[in-house]
């Protein structure tokens, strides 16, 4: 039968969040320096399922409805860098031709790049900001 010393036991807990620690204090620093995509990117799922879809409603918007200031809260970065709407991605070889509805994550990188806080409303709607 095994039996477990407690007292290593509860060493190994504090070691274990003393890394959780660290390794949030580092995932912290990431997200300040912005990142081309992977954990950093923001993530609300998929944006598609909502009700009026791309369209951002103030329910679903509580902490940035009303304001035209987008790239305060959005690092432009960590945005539109992982396809979560389940679309297909758009093929990029010129002899296959792109499906009907399919996701272009760079071509919307590229208009808002751009045209930046004036690009968004076409596709997300006014946030409830007079135009
Ligand atoms: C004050 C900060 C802030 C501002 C300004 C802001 N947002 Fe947001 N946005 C957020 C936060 C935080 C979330 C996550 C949901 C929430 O808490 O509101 C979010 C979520 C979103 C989402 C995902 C919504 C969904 O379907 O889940 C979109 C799209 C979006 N914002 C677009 C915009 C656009 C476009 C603008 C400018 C017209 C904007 N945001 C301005 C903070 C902000
Ligand atoms: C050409 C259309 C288009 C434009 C322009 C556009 N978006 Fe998006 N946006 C999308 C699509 C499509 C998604 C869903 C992306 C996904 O699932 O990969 C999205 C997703 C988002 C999300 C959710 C996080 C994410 O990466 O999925 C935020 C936040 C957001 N957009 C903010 C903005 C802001 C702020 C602007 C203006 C600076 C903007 N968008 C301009 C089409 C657009």
């Amino acid at each position: 039968m095994m039996r477990y010393d407690t007292t290593v036991e509860r060493r190994s807990t504090a070691t274990g969040s003393a890394l959780f620690l660290a390794v949030a204090a580092i995932a912290l620093l990431l997200a300040s320096c912005g990142s081309d995509g992977g954990m950093e990117s923001e993530d609300y799922g998929n944006l598609l399922n909502s009700p009026a879809g791309l369209i951002v409603v103030e329910q679903e918007h509580p902490t940035g409805y009303g304001r035209p200031d987008c790239l305060v809260c959005h690092e432009l970065r960590n945005i539109h860098a992982v396809n979560r709407t389940g679309l297909p991605d758009c093929t990029a070889t010129p002899d296959e031709a792109p499906s009907a509805a399919c996701l272009d994550l760079a071509a919307i990188r590229a208009i808002v790049r751009d045209q930046k806080e004036a690009s968004c409303a076409p596709c997300h709607g006014s946030n409830g900001v007079e135009p």
